[in-house]
């Protein structure tokens, strides 16, 4: 939920935490503030400058206009709140009493009270409600009397490594995941205010994403992370570190993912890797393949109309190098099964969150017609506290555009513990679900800024598509069947133009939209999860109330609601259940609502069901949901900003849930 940005190099670190931090906003937040390390201003001549402030990043800037601060060390926060309000002395960076020790933090603090309560009779004195600022007294406690640390372990297998040159053969960019590249590492180290941060993590509950500094140390920081991610971006002579890769983009594509339990010495030259027992640990070095551009807005007013308008690009990156037309599969490396392993399942199971979660129905009806398997899709939040039902013969599917959902992170802990097959479908390369995997494959939608989800959405289908062919073809799916369903993947970014380029025409037919309170979105089987998605859309960004529900459901009662100020948004392609779900647009449309309807290019017969019409190019029925769900993204983004809201950040919402 947070979002933390560190440097330390030859560079004045001041408008570098500024511009970090502005690329961190998408993650929401409510407030921040940042510590400049000044060599020269460091103790014996003064304290560190922290600067802090309520609201936008731009209200922390105008604090700093008239700021001289040339120190190369610093960290930088953005809050997002979950305990203590939303105030300047809740804000970080937190202090330590002595004034000597400053701390950056994402995560929860379970057990801030208990140690809170201990650090009062210490004679601590609190300064904020939070929970983090807990870490900048007990790093103090242990940093001014340091218990006995026992040597370095694991001497020579790992430690400091000069950052001069990418470790050889690091990826050049990376597809599926698996276990990291090793590099050569030897050397260990004896450090007071990283063994003061290990002694206190070892004290902590919780989750962290931490970074340390003092002001008697103007030339190292301290990363710590557990449950929150931090990663750490390698250049000559000096180190970026954030909650992820976007703010070092422009700096440096060599990056080092900090994996749970592990603690970093950061100073300008060297990194030293160890955990909290203080074994020295070697991580590769990864290429990322993002430029900084690509992560800003590319010309679009918003990220969301730019990630609409990406989809076609971003599919094809989906889906390249993952077709074997000659064999009519799917080729998905990153596995952690074999294929008579997949031959022998007895059951899938998707568990997500959102967006990513109405993905996951689309893939339920993958897996059970292309594999024939039993799939259930549930929400991680409920999963892991159901008791799920998993074994060796279980597949489960974890989800994730972050990776960092804290609900499916858990749930992934749990599938793994039960004896499950798992693998993720993720897009953030690295990322804590990803790694804690180790397999599965990246959807490679790019960086997605704006918090409402949608090229995600869409490549997260056909990676979905993609494994229920490769299922699908090791049991009953023909050569020719798999073909057919490839070609038709091929077909779709074609497809997603020439709806795109209805933009305008999607545009004016929103604008008749925006003064209804409640909305239904209908859909019937493939298409009752876009309808879901759809709605999910709308309610999330313009504010105004909507349902998904199932055609053939609305019989059951919901139809009490509808009315002529109560619209149906409803997806008539042409398929096996057209028929069926014109009869229930008709239901609708005999008391009084006004019908948007989503339509089969051609399909004139359409038309007699609708006050408005959006066409979609045709295509197999179980690619639908890649076409018709541009259309309601559309809309959905149309009517926000018709009626001016902060489409990117809605309110209340942030990109990443990272915390339950
Ligand atoms: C979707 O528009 C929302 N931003 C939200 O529902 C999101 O899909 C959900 O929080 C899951 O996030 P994840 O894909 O990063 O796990």
């Amino acid at each position: 939920m947070c979002g933390i940005v560190g440097y330390i190099g030859n560079k004045q670190a001041l408008p570098i935490l500024v511009q970090g931090l502005r690329d961190l906003e998408y993650r929401g937040y409510d407030s921040s503030g940042l510590v400049i390390l000044d060599p020269e201003q460091s103790r014996g001549g003064g304290i560190m400058q922290r600067v802090r402030a309520v609201g936008k990043i731009d209200n922390l800037v105008a604090k700093l206009k008239d700021a001289k601060y040339p120190g190369t060390l610093g960290i930088a926060h953005t809050r997002w709140a979950t305990h203590g309000g939303v105030t300047e002395e809740n804000a970080h960076p937190h202090i330590a009493q002595d004034g000597g020790i400053a701390i950056v933090h994402n995560g929860i603090i379970e057990n801030y009270r208990e140690l809170k309560e201990k650090l009062k009779k210490d004679g601590v004195k609190f300064t904020s409600d939070t929970d983090s600022e807990v870490l900048a007294h007990l790093i103090a406690h242990y940093y001014s009397t340091p218990p006995s640390i026992p040597p370095p372990q694991g001497e020579g297998k790992a430690g400091i490594r000069s950052h001069s040159s990418p470790l050889p053969g690091s990826p050049k960019s990376v597809t599926a995941f698996g276990v990291g590249l090793r590099g050569e590492d030897k050397g260990g180290g004896e450090n007071q205010l990283a063994n003061a941060v290990k002694s206190a993590l070892k004290e902590v509950r919780g989750t962290y994403g931490l970074l340390v500094v003092h002001a008697d140390h103007p030339d190292q920081i301290i990363a710590a992370r557990l449950g929150s991610p931090l990663v750490i971006g390698v250049a000559a002579g000096e180190h970026y570190i954030a909650s992820d890769v976007t703010p070092m983009l422009a700096y440096t594509k060599q990056v080092t993912f900090l994996d749970d339990g592990e603690v970093a010495e950061i100073s300008r030259d060297n990194l030293r890797i160890s955990n909290l027992k203080d074994e020295l640990i070697t991580k590769p070095t990864t290429q990322i393949d993002w430029d900084q551009a690509k992560a800003q807005k590319g010309g679009y007013e918003h990220f969301m109309l730019k990630e609409i308008m990406e989809q076609p690009t971003v599919f094809e990156d989906a889906i390249r190098g993952r077709i074997n037309m000659e064999e009519g599969t799917a080729v998905l490396g990153g596995l952690n099964i074999s294929e008579d392993q997949m031959r022998d399942l007895k059951r899938i199971v998707i568990i997500s969150g959102g967006t990513a979660y109405y993905a996951g129905l689309v893939g339920k009806y993958a897996f059970e017609r292309l594999a024939q398997i039993p799939c259930e899709v549930d929400f991680s939040s409920e999963f892991r506290y159901r008791d799920p039902i998993c074994d060796k013969k279980t597949l489960v599917y974890a989800v994730s555009q972050s990776g960092e959902t804290a609900d499916t992170i858990m749930a992934v802990r749990e599938a793994k513990r039960k004896g499950a097959h798992v693998r993720g479908i993720i897009n953030v390369v690295g990322s804590t679900i990803a790694r804690e995997i180790g397999a599965g494959s990246y959807i490679h939608a790019g960086p997605e800024m704006a918090v409402a989800s949608t090229k995600a959405y869409t490549n997260m289908v056909a990676l979905l598509l993609l494994n229920a062919i490769q299922l699908g073809r090791l049991k009953h799916v023909t050569q020719a069947t798999g073909k057919r369903m490839l070609e038709s993947l091929l077909a779709v970014p074609a497809k997603m133009n020439e709806i795109l380029a209805q933009a305008e025409e999607i545009k004016k037919i929103a604008k008749k939209y925006t003064h209804y309170k409640n909305l239904f979105f209908l859909g019937r089987g493939v298409n009752y999860p876009v309808a879901l998605e759809g709605s999910l859309k709308l309610k999330e960004i313009s504010y105004i109330h909507s349902e998904g529900y199932a055609g053939g459901e609305m019989k059951h009662g919901p139809l009490a609601l509808v009315s002529d100020d109560f619209p149906v948004v409803a997806i008539l392609t042409r398929n096996q259940l057209y028929e069926k779900m014109k009869s229930n647009i008709m239901e609708a449309r005999a008391r009084g609502a006004k019908t948007l309807i989503i339509a089969t290019e051609g399909d004139q017969e359409a038309s007699e069901v609708a006050d408005d019409i959006i066409f979609v190019p045709k295509t197999m029925e179980l690619l639908e949901p890649l076409l018709n769900t541009i259309p309601l993204q559309l809309l959905a983004y149309y009517i926000a900003v018709e009626l001016g809201r902060d489409v990117d950040r809605p309110r209340n919402l942030a990109k990443s849930v990272t915390v339950e």
